[in-house]
């Protein structure tokens, strides 16, 4: 029996497929390098000296996706075959929704017609909008999402609920992850966006690497204690192991529908992000304040209480290993 994992050369993917073969499973990958590279298969088979079949197609070619599980004896699937950036997604809404919502129905359409019904899914806390609380539980309000990415991953949510009220037969955990930073302490995979990094920690170490010349902070007249925005930073090692706390969860309880924040449940502003990755790695971080940026919110962390009960997962590394790892990662590129 073989756990599915789409997008697996991706970021999350990659890190989660580690997990899963040293922890004995098997896997099957796909993906087809829309945003990743073959690289990082052959790291993941070094980092855990263990084998696994993989298929380079894209999850949208339904006859080629239906082989993989002809061939294979799939028994869960993990989903990680998204497009995520948000800035992007504005400018490219088609490609997006495509993507991620067409190629999720693919897939769980070629589940269906195989019997395959455990599914983890990767969503987001973008869909909370501007939460209504904070800490955020997963009882809190979903929607008002602010682009087209965020509102794929409501979207599918709401596809999910509704496969399951139609048949309850099906396993679903629905994960909605904070702010994924880190790489493997190997350094052999990490995150490696294309062309300019969206995000703040890709962009904090191209700066300290001096790649890009300076960090553009995105407001600092936010209600928050410094003024810059909060957010839930979590290493993407400890997200991992989240996957396979909830695919064994799924192993134990049976079918049912589930949701999880995986966060750490601390908030850090963009400048002790800053402090913090200029003291753990003795780089400068050269930056400016900017105007906010659309669509941003003042705070964003979650209440990861539910998780830890009923998964028995908590996040482990702190801000230290998730600068280590994030720096180490970019300079082992080098
Ligand atoms: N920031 C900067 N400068 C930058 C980049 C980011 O100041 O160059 C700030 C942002 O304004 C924000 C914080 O750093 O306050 C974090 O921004 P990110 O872009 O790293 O992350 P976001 O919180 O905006 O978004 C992330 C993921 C989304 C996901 C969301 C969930 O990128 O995929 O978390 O809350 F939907």
């Amino acid at each position: 029996m073989s756990i599915l994992v789409t997008g697996g050369a991706g970021f999350i993917g990659s890190h989660t497929a580690i997990e899963l073969l040293n922890a004995g499973k098997d896997i099957v990958i796909i993906d087809n390098f829309s945003n990743s590279k073959p690289d990082t298969l052959e790291a993941t088979k070094k980092i855990t000296g263990k084998d696994f079949k993989f298929y380079e197609i894209n999850y949208l070619e339904k006859e080629k996706l239906e082989k993989v599980f002809e061939e294979n004896n799939i028994e869960a699937v993990m989903n990680f075959a998204g497009f995520k950036a948000v800035g992007e997604s504005v400018k490219k809404p088609l490609e997006y929704y495509t993507n991620n919502i067409s190629g999720c129905l693919v897939l769980l359409e070629t589940m269906k017609k195989y019997n395959v019904k455990k599914f983890v899914f990767s969503s987001s806390a973008t869909v909370y909008g501007d939460p209504e609380k904070i800490p955020i539980t997963e009882d809190c309000k979903t929607g008002g999402t602010t682009n087209p990415y965020g509102t794929t991953k409501l979207f599918i949510e709401q596809i999910l609920k509704d496969l399951y009220t139609s048949d309850d037969s099906w396993d679903i955990c629905i994960l909605r992850y904070f702010n994924p930073v880190g790489a493997h302490e190997s350094g052999l995979i990490g995150e490696e966006p294309k062309g300019i990094p969206n995000n703040l920690m890709p962009y904090v170490v191209r700066v300290a690497s001096g790649e890009l010349k300076e960090l553009s902070i995105f407001g600092n007249d936010y209600d928050t204690p410094d003024g810059t925005g909060v957010r839930d930073y979590i290493h993407v090692v400890d997200l991992a192991k989240g996957h396979l706390a909830a695919l064994n969860k799924l192993d134990k309880e049976g079918s049912g529908l589930y949701i999880y924040n995986l966060g750490t449940g601390t908030g850090y502003s963009v400048l002790d992000m800053v402090k913090a990755f200029e003291d753990i790695t003795g780089n400068k971080v050269a930056y400016k304040i900017a105007p906010r940026r659309p669509g941003d919110i003042a705070t964003c962390y979650s209440d990861p209480k539910k998780a830890k009960d009923e998964l028995g997962w908590e996040a482990k590394k702190g801000i230290k290993e998730m600068c280590e790892d994030s720096w180490n990662f970019i300079q082992r590129k080098k």
